[in-house]
């Protein structure tokens, strides 16, 4: 090996087709990162420049939300062009460098695909309103006759995930009021149709165009959603938001997780296996866990998200059970399970462990189980109502847990700052759908898709040398980058120790529980002697013997404090 290769093993192709197994992988919403030119709004230019800040951290893979041209109806969720990249956020020869530059850090890329809608200003939207009904432009859509005399209502009663129905009436050509099309989400997001062919050999094309550009992989949104059944029988559904799956047989749900949609994803896994090392595939699919297995399945996408931790209250045996459950579904599905506690569209977890005690718990829908913050957020996301340094010590706690399981593990930007949700954002100001749609009553989740603070001061706090698209508290500047390069204890040294250990000690994706003669207190060891301690309770416990090599608070006498993780060596 040359001295120059040895310097820069990262710079060498991977040929590692497995890469993707353990992976720890940060989520760049991109929109909010970095934002080069000073518009206020983050872009692929501002990524290239923070990339030293990347392979700092030492993750393995971004996976960037949607870039493409948009009208942000729904941040980029409702796409115009597959295949280009928003104007505002840069060119396609922006994103090849951005790639090149990832990739020579060692950094894999990951991108975002939206099967499930396009956005209204897609071509093949536009056209279908300008065809006539029956068309084969509208048959790439949802497009129903309305119910009553005239068609004056909607094809079923289905509602938007985002509130209001699920339908939207259009005017014909020529200017008679006419069919209705589906959108599961805003009225800007008609739902495609995956029984047409032209449709899924467009979504091949772009398939087969990022992957010709050197993108590693694919997050696939609302995967479970794809086809549906819009026969007469399921014209009075229940709320589409609610999980009522008990209802149906596994698979015959008429919107979410049908069997069928899985044909889909085997055709693409043709396509992934036509590269070299073949790319790969996340799901967001929020299905129960015994139903995750076909997502993740190496016939399938070969990898889904795992929710159960995010959505699990901090406690010791909810965790334990979850990581139990999960690793068993990753082995029965071939895969290798993830791990997540924050994403763009969830309360940050280092304030939704700072919720007080009493603070109300999901009331469901997508988000259901333990708190959630929407609560918090409608009373006015006061961060005087949260227990901040608790939610810290907490969300380093199961961060440092989290980091140490078989499995990969997605990071969401901010997190490695211990950034908290911001809650008070003017509602003028307020960006997400799923307010507007619901006149404030859901609060949505701009909170958490505000621009990062790199510097302590600045028009943006370092976000570029503009603006923001969304506004950032004052309190942000405490959290800023280069405020915590500067501090041994912070928590971006934390992530950053922590993901440098974790290359070190990751080996087969084996885990042995141990007793730690306490409810309260999980322990369990990885191959090669690395033993992780987990303490949930709020009394200090002794730690086993070994090498302590992190923990996500300090020891207290050479003990464990309540709420903190320890990793220690044999
Ligand atoms: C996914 C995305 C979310 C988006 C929705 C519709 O759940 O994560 O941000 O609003 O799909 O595309
Ligand atoms: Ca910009």
């Amino acid at each position: 090996m040359t001295p120059d290769a040895a310097s820069h093993p990262a710079a060498l192709p991977s040929t590692d087709a497995d890469w993707w197994r353990q992976a720890a992988v940060y989520q760049i919403y991109p929109r909010s990162f970095a934002d080069a030119n000073g518009d206020g709004i983050g872009d692929l230019a501002g990524i290239t420049s923070r990339v030293p800040y990347l392979a700092a951290l030492g993750i393995d893979a971004v996976w960037l939300s949607p870039f493409y041209p948009s009208a942000l109806a729904d941040g980029g969720y409702d796409v115009d062009d597959y295949r280009d990249v928003d104007p505002r956020i840069g060119t396609l020869e922006e994103f090849d460098a951005m790639t090149a530059a990832l990739h020579a850090a060692g950094i894999k890329v990951i991108v975002d695909v939206v099967p499930n809608h396009s956005s209204d200003r897609h071509v093949w939207f536009q056209e279908a309103l300008a065809s006539p009904r029956g068309s084969a432009a509208r048959n790439r859509y949802i497009f129903r006759d309305g119910k009553g005399d005239n068609g004056e209502l909607p094809p079923n009663n289905w509602v938007s995930l985002f509130g209001g129905p699920a339908w939207d009436r259009i005017t014909e050509p020529d200017g008679t009021p006419g069919q209705w099309y589906l959108h599961l989400f805003a009225s800007e997001q008609p739902d495609f149709n995956w029984s047409n062919e032209e449709v899924r050999e467009d979504f091949r094309t772009t398939l087969r165009f990022w992957s010709d550009r050197g993108v590693d992989g694919y997050r696939i949104d609302v995967a479970h959603a794809l086809t549906k059944n819009l026969d007469p029988a399921f014209d009075a559904l229940l709320d589409v938001r609610q999980g009522h799956e008990h209802l149906f047989v596994d698979g015959q749900h008429p919107i979410w997780d049908r069997d069928e949609v899985h044909e889909i994803y085997a055709d693409w896994r043709r396509i992934f296996d036509e590269y070299d090392p073949p790319r790969i595939a996340v799901a967001e699919a929020w299905v129960p866990a015994h139903r995750r297995a076909r997502y993740a399945s190496p016939e399938g996408l070969g990898q889904a998200f795992n929710f159960d931790l995010l959505m699990a209250d901090y406690d010791a045996a909810e965790f334990r059970r979850i990581i139990v459950d999960n690793l068993a579904f990753a082995d029965a599905s071939g895969s290798s399970t993830t791990w997540v506690f924050s994403n763009h569209d969830v309360v940050r977890h280092a304030t939704r462990y700072a919720l007080p005690d009493d603070s109300a718990a999901s009331a469901g829908g997508i988000m259901s189980g333990g708190k959630d913050g929407k609560q918090w957020l409608r009373e006015g996301g006061d961060p005087a109502a949260l227990d901040i340094p608790r939610g810290l010590r907490r969300a380093k706690a199961a961060t440092l847990l989290m980091l140490a399981l078989p499995g990969s593990a997605y990071l969401y930007q901010g997190e490695e700052l211990g950034l908290q949700e911001a809650g008070q954002i003017p509602a003028a100001d307020r960006q997400d759908p799923a307010f507007l749609r619901t006149q404030g009553e859901e609060v949505g989740r701009d909170g958490c898709r505000v621009p990062l603070p790199w510097t302590p001061e600045g028009p943006s706090f370092g976000f570029g040398p503009g603006g923001a698209h969304l506004p950032q508290p004052a309190w942000f500047s405490t959290y800023a980058v280069s405020v915590q390069e500067a501090d041994a204890g912070s928590t971006l040294a934390f992530y950053r120790q922590a993901l440098a250990l974790r290359h070190e000690l990751q080996t087969a994706e084996e885990l042995t529980w141990l007793d730690s003669g306490r409810a309260d207190v999980l322990r369990f060891e990885r191959p090669g002697g690395w033993t992780v301690v987990s303490n949930f309770g709020t009394e200090p416990v002794d730690l086993p013997a070994g090498e302590v090599l992190l923990s996500s608070s300090p020891l207290v006498d050479g003990r464990l404090p309540g709420e903190t993780t320890a990793w220690l060596r044999a």
